[in-house]
């Protein structure tokens, strides 16, 4: 037997060992997706959940060092999308049996800011019947916030630590209370103790990231006792400080080959979680998605911000589906997901099998 398939056989998930899995080649590495396909198709089979994605503002008032939204960034127009136009875009998904919502904003934390996300949830769910899951992502917040959002109707909620190493962390942000990362860590605790289905995740092939520090971030999953992941590899954006580095960067195929090895290493390590095909997959990559959804992710995230808005949700440079309508995002991955070998699952909300193994809830 391989050493691989030997570490993933005994579950021997040590640091080095995933150094070694995320470093192999050749057999090994077709072995590694092939065991990913199998547990995927063993415990959660080959249904992809569509979660609609509405960027409901480009207004944050963090600096992040890697992101085309970052507050100092004075380039593009900011925007967020009226009330009337969520609500639509929500009621558009619930009537296409989308199942899920993600609702995606810069950070803000005023009090305006916050009432708004709890009055618009509020009206979600009596347009939507509360048939529709509904995730927020919309970085840190205080723990009352949080259980506002939770009891206005969110189910899920999104927040990527980004880096799980302190030491890496703290070189992509701004060094100031606004970006800590004990209090990231501590907003995803908070999110556990609320009973929210929590997902995080990391970007890969970021500037002074070493494959220690990618080994170290599933077993930060792991030990998190995470439901839901978001991986994508680290795209550089004209207008940031990280710029600067691009010529260090590892390559782009790289950069996507080694997101892919995360999405399947995460699956074999946590099995039942759900894991996001990510549209910066998609970027580096045309069939990307498709490819992630074979080595063990299981979710989609078609774009339902209305166009015009798009322009001004530039996270990162290439972002794809800037001017295709929703309507046409759906044929063209029903399309690709079918080649994929995926059924989509219309009308189910798709929650992560893994929440209701860690909180003995069950499913609705
Ligand atoms: N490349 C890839 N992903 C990025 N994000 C922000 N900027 C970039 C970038 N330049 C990701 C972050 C954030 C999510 C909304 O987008 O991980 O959590
Ligand atoms: Fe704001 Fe999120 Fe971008 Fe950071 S990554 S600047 S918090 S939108
Ligand atoms: Fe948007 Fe293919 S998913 S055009």
């Amino acid at each position: 037997m391989s050493r691989a398939l030997d570490i993933i056989k005994n579950e021997d998930f040590t640091s080095d060992n995933l150094v070694y899995l995320l470093s192999a080649e050749g057999d090994e590495r077709k072995q590694i997706y092939e065991k990913a396909a199998e547990i995927k198709d063993r415990y959660v089979g080959n249904k992809v959940y569509f979660r609609g994605l509405i960027e409901f503002s480009n207004i944050c008032a963090k600096n992040c060092f890697y992101c085309g939204i970052r507050r100092d960034n004075g380039t593009m127009e900011r925007y967020y999308v009226n009330r009337q136009e969520v609500i639509q875009a929500a009621e558009y998904a619930w009537k296409e049996g989308y199942g899920s919502i993600v609702i995606q904003s810069g950070e803000r934390t005023d009090k305006w800011f916050v009432d708004q996300i709890t009055e618009l949830l509020q009206q979600i769910e009596k347009a939507t019947n509360k048939e529709l899951g509904i995730t927020l992502s919309m970085g840190e917040q205080s723990e009352e916030t949080f259980s506002r959002w939770k009891e206005a109707g969110a189910d899920r909620y999104l927040l990527r630590i980004e880096a799980s190493s302190k030491e890496l962390y703290h070189k992509i942000h701004p060094n100031d209370k606004l970006h800590s990362y004990d209090k990231r860590l501590n907003a995803l605790k908070l999110l556990q103790k609320l009973d929210y289905q929590t997902g995080t995740g990391v970007m890969v092939g970021l500037p002074f990231q070493t494959l220690e520090h990618l080994a170290n971030d599933l077993l930060f999953f792991k030990n998190l006792d995470i439901d839901m992941a978001g991986m994508g590899p680290y795209i550089e954006h004209e207008q940031t400080p990280l710029y600067q580095y691009k010529d260090q960067l590892m390559p782009k195929k790289m950069r996507f080959e080694l997101s892919l090895r995360m999405v399947a290493l995460l699956r074999i390590m946590m099995k039942d979680v759900n894991i996001a095909a990510t549209t910066a997959m998609q970027t580096l990559d045309d069939m990307g998605r498709e490819k992630a959804l074979k080595v063990g992710a299981n979710v989609i995230m078609p774009n339902l911000t209305p166009v015009k808005y798009r322009e001004g949700y530039l996270l990162y440079e290439d972002k794809p589906c800037i001017d295709e309508e929703a309507e046409e995002c759906k044929s063209c991955l029903e399309a690709r997901i079918h080649l994929a070998g995926g059924e989509i699952a219309y009308n189910e909300q798709g929650n992560p099998k893994h929440y209701y193994k860690r909180t003995g809830k069950t499913d609705k």
